[in-house]
């Protein structure tokens, strides 16, 4: 076969080596160029065997997992890594990922599990080398690059565009800004929004919004889209029309039932959506696991929220540097500082300091109006439009779906960021 996925596998274990040479042995599309028992051997033979794929085990004696693969990503930058662990800790998918590991595979894994993985990561890789090819990309293309043109259904229709919330410290408004960013999107610019929580162990997207936990979940939908043949007409069977304007697909109802959503599940839900909604809002966790990062690389826009706090500022410096490593482009990223208020002690200008980038957009602090439309379960953007933190969320809105404006909204951003400062008196 011309194009075969070239593997090297690096593991000191010599049975868990042979055992997958063998399994991959059986795939057509990938060839098993060779294999190492070290860190060290594996970075002595890359260079001439040209891997696509490393599959990296974590623990080895010599130079562990981590070191080798920081070594290959200065060596081999063509390789991706693809890194295998007995445990699936934070600490041990973050340290990966800012070493340059690509996927991140915790043992045993299932042959199905192995190969989608390699085959995901190539492609993943050759998508962003054709990417890059053309020095001038449209504005609005990202979002095609995933979901191709053309809807389902057969009807020619632009791709919507994908927007995660994400932050690396948990209770900082994720969910409150995913949710009133997209009633706002909806309500008031005319798009047809889908919000779906990310957040698959805990997810407060139903609470939020006051709905039956009863309602059907991703827990439903992603084994039926794992079935060949069903497509987009079962996606509306998942997801809930809610009275905000907004159409909503739901966490499962139980911590337990998260395990059913993998990453190509997750994937899958994420490109049908985008090809019948123009906006796909995705509260995620806080904390990067497989199915986050799944999201993460799907998604044409992050929207990093951070607050005024010391632990909240160092984990964004830590994620900024993790982004860096998973190639995603500046304008992909963006921070957003949730709850801005003077009174905290903290200045903006010294968060753009410490994390060395400015932040891209500010929502106030109105507990009043949060707490108050939380308790309610009505969304604050319908009960309370004309408070400053709904106008905020309308700019955020307005900033992730303005197709062609991206570039201006971001400097307009900057500007409106700077008067904030002066606003909100930070010294
Ligand atoms: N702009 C704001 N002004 C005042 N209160 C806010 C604001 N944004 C969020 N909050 C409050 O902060 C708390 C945390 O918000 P939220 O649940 O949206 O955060 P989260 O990041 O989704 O948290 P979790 O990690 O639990 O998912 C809530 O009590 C919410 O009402
Ligand atoms: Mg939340």
């Amino acid at each position: 076969m011309a194009d075969q996925i070239r593997v090297l596998i690096v593991d000191d274990i010599p049975e868990t080596r042979d055992h997958l040479t063998k399994l991959l042995g059986f795939e057509s599309d990938i060839d098993v160029v060779g294999s190492a028992a070290s860190g060290a051997e594996a970075i002595s033979i890359a260079g001439s065997l040209n891997p696509d794929v490393v599959l990296m085990d974590i623990n080895m004696p010599d130079m562990d997992g981590i070191a080798a693969t920081e070594e290959l990503a200065r060596a081999v930058p063509a390789a991706s890594v693809v890194m295998m662990s007995v445990q699936g800790e934070a600490d041990y998918l973050r340290r990966s990922m800012l070493a340059g590991a690509r996927e991140f595979l915790v043992k045993p894994f299932s042959s199905d599990e192995l190969t989608a993985s390699i085959r995901q990561v190539y492609s993943r890789e050759r998508d962003k080398q054709s990417r890059m090819a053309p020095v001038v990309a449209p504005v609005a293309s990202p979002a095609a690059a995933g979901g191709g043109a053309t809807s389902a259904s057969g009807e020619p229709r632009e791709p919507g565009t994908v927007v995660a919330l994400f932050s690396p410290k948990g209770g900082v408004g994720r969910t409150t800004v995913a949710v009133n960013m997209a009633v706002a999107a909806a309500t008031d610019l005319g798009k047809k929004v889908v919000l779906v929580d990310g957040s698959f162990q805990f997810g407060d997207v139903g609470v939020l919004l006051n709905l039956n936990p009863k309602n059907k979940s991703i827990a439903d939908l992603v084994p039926e889209l794992e079935q060949a043949g069903s497509g987009v007409e079962s996606i509306d069977t998942f997801v809930i029309n809610h009275s905000a304007g907004i159409r909503v697909l739901l966490a499962p109802p139980s911590p337990e039932m998260a395990e059913l959503i993998t990453p190509s599940g997750i994937r899958r839900v994420l490109e049908t959506l985008r090809a019948t909604h123009d906006l796909v809002v995705v509260d995620c966790t806080a904390f990067f696991n497989d199915t986050t990062l799944a999201i993460l690389d799907a998604a044409d826009i992050i929207l990093t929220m951070l607050s005024l706090e010391i632990t909240s500022i160092k984990n964004m410096r830590l994620f900024l540097e993790v982004a860096e490593q998973l190639g995603y482009e500046q304008g992909k990223v963006r921070l957003i500082l949730n709850r801005a208020d003077a009174a905290l002690g903290i200045r903006l200008a010294d968060v753009e300091h410490s994390i060395g980038r400015k932040v891209d957009e500010t929502i106030v602090s109105d507990g009043r109006s949060v707490v108050y439309a939380l308790n309610r379960g009505v969304p604050f953007y319908l009960s309370n439009r004309e408070a400053q933190v709904s106008q905020d969320i309308l700019r955020l809105a307005k900033s992730v779906t303005g197709e062609r404006s991206h570039v201006a909204a971001t400097s307009d951003a900057r500007g409106k960021s700077t008067q904030k400062k002066s606003l909100f008196a930070w010294r």
